[in-house]
């Protein structure tokens, strides 16, 4: 396929390329960080015309878009100010559902967040592991991923061809990354604000990698994360611990991940291939 990725400059962005890539796709990369030079085109999303002019194909780039993976975003509460972070981040996912709508693309990944799963925590989970069914933005990062999501339901609606996959990633980690679990170890509470999750990049980038190739019309939304927690501590455990009072929906194994991942594997026939333990 020809695949538009925006943020391709990013921690994600820049796997993402190059599992794409190495599935014999070929790529247009939209980045503001980047520059011709390296591959990326320089576009800031926030300008309507820009993401319209390069979806349509514009003349260094020529020719039917088949889908777009979007990754742009500020990619965390607190990076910069909350208005700068709903602003850049609602008016880039606008306009690139638009542009899409426009020129006729008609197969989506988007990057939505485990934020709305209600991190940071603080109220706990109605259930454990948590799932898709688990809507609670905290901040305004999370509430704009929320308010992404719902525009994609309702794109969807006005076109019952478009197919839109919003994978709520959990915290997306590089193998240079791994050293750093060690710090966590003797402490469950320093990372229970995401329910102990991570997600490695390589198995981001092949979810999406699925999402483009198993994903029909409509819109579906995934949790993203590897199959188990940051911790060696066993997943019972930390949850008797940290939140006792919160139902299990299951027998947890080992160190299992909290985020559910079940709809993925069932629904993309995803399966992480990667773990911080075997780096
Ligand atoms: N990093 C995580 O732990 C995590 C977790 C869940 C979801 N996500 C989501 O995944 C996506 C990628 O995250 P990341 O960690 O690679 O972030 P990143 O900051 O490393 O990369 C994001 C890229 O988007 C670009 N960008 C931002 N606004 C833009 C604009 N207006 N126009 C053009 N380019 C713009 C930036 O220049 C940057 O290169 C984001 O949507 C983020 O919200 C990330």
């Amino acid at each position: 396929m020809k695949i538009i990725v925006t943020g391709g400059s990013g921690k994600l962005g820049a796997v993402v390329v190059g599992h794409l890539r190495g599935l014999g796709h070929e790529l247009v990369v939209l980045d503001r960080a980047g520059s011709v030079k390296e591959g990326i085109v320089p576009v800031d999303l926030t300008d309507a015309g820009q993401v319209l002019d390069v979806v349509a194909g514009f003349e260094e780039h020529p020719g039917r878009v088949d889908a777009i993976v979007h990754l742009a975003a500020i990619p965390a509460p607190g990076m910069v100010p909350d208005v700068a972070t709903f602003q850049n981040n609602i008016l880039s996912t606008h306009h690139v559902l638009q542009a899409a709508r426009r020129a006729g693309v008609r197969r989506l990944v988007t990057a939505s967040s485990e934020t709305l799963l209600g991190l940071p925590m603080d109220v706990p989970p109605p259930y454990i592991p948590v799932d898709e069914d688990v809507t609670a933005p905290n901040s305004t990062y999370s509430l704009v991923k929320h308010l992404e999501e719902q525009m994609e339901i309702e794109f969807c609606r006005w076109d019952p061809e478009l197919s839109v996959t919003a994978l709520r990633f959990s915290n997306v980690m590089l193998e240079s990354d791994y050293a750093g679990f060690e710090a966590w170890q003797d402490d469950p509470t320093l990372r229970k604000w995401n329910l102990w999750g991570y997600i490695d990049a390589r198995d981001a980038a092949d979810a999406i990698a699925k999402a483009l190739e198993v994903r029909g019309p409509g819109f579906e939304r995934y949790v993203i994360a590897n199959a188990d927690t940051v911790m060696r501590t066993p997943s019972a455990e930390l949850a008797a611990a940290v939140f006792p009072d919160v139902p299990l929906r299951k027998d947890l194994q080992g160190t299992e991940t909290l985020l559910s991942i079940d709809k993925a594997r069932r629904d993309l026939g995803w399966e992480p291939q990667h773990s911080w333990r075997s780096a």
